[in-house]
């Protein structure tokens, strides 16, 4: 699978999804390799963290790549089961690059007015890479939701993105929680750590799957239910 999480704005949440998925993917035994195409390189530092720990955590290779990154994506694919590319935040060469290579792009976003704002750009970037990659998925992931019940923002963004055009929501649901913060800065997935963040992930990876390998006999992970 060639997964892209990218969007066009900071600290939405890609690397913290990025290294997430990575985690339970290599968690479940497939071979896994995280693409940094960031400046920033945060999720080359997680991936430093993680094998600096020496434990016995799954492995989960990464490799920097910057400009043009469709061939470096390419090249993973004949030795890696699965490519996590981790995006800028920003329209870039390695952005629309990876979206060529991609077979799914998530593009994660906080349920705030600022980032809903960037949707209407992003679209118009993927109706141009679709002439190149006709067969690209994409779906918008709400991230850091507010957990507590009163507070509406999320279901006031579910509702504004369900008005745009062409949208895809995706049902996975992130929400604010340490646990998201406490994992990057260990070099770990939440879903080595106890907590309602493990499920998330897990039911974000089953959509992931489904989506890209619908009819693949995958192992299902005992998931608990989401719990707020
Ligand atoms: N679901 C979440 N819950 C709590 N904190 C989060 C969550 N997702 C991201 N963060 C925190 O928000 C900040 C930005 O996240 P990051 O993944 O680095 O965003 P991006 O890669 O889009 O710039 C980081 O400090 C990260 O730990
Ligand atoms: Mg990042």
């Amino acid at each position: 699978m060639r997964i892209l999480i990218g969007s066009e704005k900071g600290g939405s949440g890609k690397t913290t999804v990025a290294t997430n998925i990575a985690v339970e993917l290599s968690r479940r035994g497939r071979d896994v390799l995280l693409i940094d195409t960031d400046p920033q390189a945060s999720a080359r530092k997680w991936a430093d963290r993680r094998s600096q720990a020496g434990d016995n955590r799954p492995r989960v290779h990464c490799t920097e790549r910057r400009g043009d990154v469709f061939g470096a994506i390419q090249d993973a694919a004949d030795r890696y089961q699965d490519i996590i590319i981790d995006a800028g935040g920003r329209d870039s060469e390695e952005l629309r690059s990876a979206m060529t290579a991609a077979e799914l792009l998530l593009v994660p976003l906080r349920p705030s007015q600022l980032d809903l704002e960037t949707v209407t750009t992003m679209r118009k970037l993927i109706s141009l890479v679709r002439s190149f990659n006709r067969s690209l998925i994409d779906r918008v992931l709400l991230t850091q939701m507010p957990t507590h019940r009163l507070i509406r923002e999320t279901h006031d963004a579910r509702e504004a993105l369900e008005e745009l055009d062409g949208v895809s929501l995706s049902p996975s649901r992130i929400y604010e929680r340490k646990a998201y913060r406490d994992a990057v800065t260990q070099g770990l997935g939440v879903v080595e750590l106890p907590g309602p963040a493990r499920a998330e992930v897990q039911v974000l990876v089953e959509e992931v799957i489904g989506l890209l390998e619908p009819s693949g006999c995958h192992t299902v992970t005992q998931c608990d239910s989401v719990t707020v």
